[in-house]
């Protein structure tokens, strides 16, 4: 089979950089691993940014994102008694984000991804990518126990971080950055109606603490753990105990408890692989680089990343432009970077590090101070949580 581009992965960038190319008539075909149910099983990200809502209005595909999702204009970080807001709206001119599940985004994409004849290979096994050097690369994959081979001009790795794109780059062809985080986050979703209508981010002497949403009748939360702790460590109520004491008292009063409807426990990284381009192989998303999620950037990063992707391609395909495949990496890593420095300050700013001592807890204590009282800085956090432009 032959085809311009050929997208690995079909999570939010690889199904959002298939419905673009689609729509600028070029020629591809994705391939996914896993099975649709699958991939909508996986409960992710939660807030988007304008740039993301932007993309899926351009591709006609935000319908149910305006009906469903819900704009928030203004999040809260609580540091003990205090609860600072932090209003959006007012310090960036009227911008906001939207709660809106990955899973919905995904369910939006596949559906229309079906509706569109977009090309999406799911269950496919072996994946491999060869000769990315050159100008003629192409992918194999067994499906059914059949081999297939897809040639193509370029290769769109968007298979997340563990997946085989990164990979098939020479070591020395590029640089890794990365920092773990002594803890993970122990995430819970249930059906009950949120504790508060914007989200509560909690730096608590117990460690860390977040309220979010899907819905206004669907929480999702989560706590810092240690490393070492395992979902059977926490049954539900025991969660929700902890929750309580975290969110602080005027939270815990409002918390509905409710049964588990999913709990798992993500470790905490920031990465980032440079260039993201090497020959003919583009990086995307989570291929590419990985953020803790305080600052809800990862898939937001994904979006902006398959935009420049999308342009790049646009270019050499349709305009001719031998340039933009070359100009994508600076492009996507300088806006990566600044997420990167976002979602690490506000991970610092928010978590009990257990390496910290007093020292460590007073910058903190002054930091939060300085965000009380300061529009300067509060400004600095919103206009980084509603989405550098791209
Ligand atoms: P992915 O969503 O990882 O998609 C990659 C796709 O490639 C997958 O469908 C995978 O099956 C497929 N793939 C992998 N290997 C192969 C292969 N060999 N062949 C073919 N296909 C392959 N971000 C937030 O902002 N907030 C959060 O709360 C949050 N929670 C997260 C929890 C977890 C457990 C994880 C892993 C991530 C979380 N993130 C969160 C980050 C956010 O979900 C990601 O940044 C986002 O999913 C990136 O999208 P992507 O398309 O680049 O990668
Ligand atoms: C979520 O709702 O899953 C969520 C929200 C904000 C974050 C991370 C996760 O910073």
């Amino acid at each position: 089979m032959r085809t311009q581009v050929c997208i690995i992965g079909a999570g939010p960038a690889g199904l959002l950089l298939g419905h673009m190319l689609r729509a600028e008539r070029i020629e591809c075909v994705v391939i996914e691993r896993r099975t649709p149910e699958y991939v909508l099983g996986r409960i992710r990200a939660g807030v988007l940014e304008q740039v993301t809502v932007g993309l899926m209005e351009r591709l006609g595909l935000d319908a149910r994102l305006k009906a469903e999702g819900l704009p928030h204009a203004g999040f809260n970080l609580a540091d003990g008694e205090r609860l600072i807001r932090i209003d959006m709206a007012d310090l960036t001119g009227g911008k906001q984000v939207v709660v809106y599940g990955q899973t919905e985004l995904t369910r939006d994409l596949m559906a229309a991804g079906e509706e569109r004849g977009l090309d999406v290979v799911y269950a496919a096994q072996g994946t491999a990518l060869h000769e990315v050097e050159g100008d003629a690369p192409y992918v194999t994959f067994t499906k059914d126990g059949a081999q297939h081979r897809i040639d193509c001009r370029f290769i769109i790795g968007c298979d997340g971080f563990h997946g085989p794109s990164r990979r098939a780059i020479p070591p020395g062809a590029g640089t890794e950055y990365q920092r773990d985080y002594p803890f993970g986050w122990l995430g819970i979703m249930a059906d009950v109606p949120p504790c508060n209508h914007e989200l509560i981010y909690a730096n608590h002497e117990r460690g860390f603490a977040l309220a979010s949403m899907r819905s206004e009748t669907r929480s999702r939360y989560y706590i810092d753990v240690p490393l070492t702790e395992r979902v059977e460590d926490w049954p539900d109520e025991c969660l929700w105990d902890e929750l309580a004491i975290r969110l602080g008292p005027d939270a815990a009063a409002h918390i509905t408890r409710g049964p588990a409807l999913e709990k798992s426990i993500a470790p905490l990284r920031s990465y980032v692989f440079a260039p993201m381009r090497h020959g003919s192989l583009l990086l995307c998303g989570d291929a590419a680089h990985i953020v803790p999620p305080t600052g809800a950037k990862g898939l937001n990063l994904a979006a902006s990343d398959v935009h420049y992707a999308a342009e790049a391609l646009a270019g050499y395909f349709k305009r001719h432009d031998a340039g933009a495949i070359g100009a994508y990496s600076d492009k996507a890593l300088a806006r990566v970077w600044k997420s990167e420095r976002f979602s690490w300050s506000l991970t610092r700013l928010m978590h009990r590090f257990p390496e910290d001592g007093p020292f460590e807890r007073a910058m903190q204590v002054a930091e939060l101070d300085y965000i009380a009282t300061s529009r300067a800085a509060q400004t600095s956090i919103a206009e980084n949580y509603v989405g550098l432009p791209v």
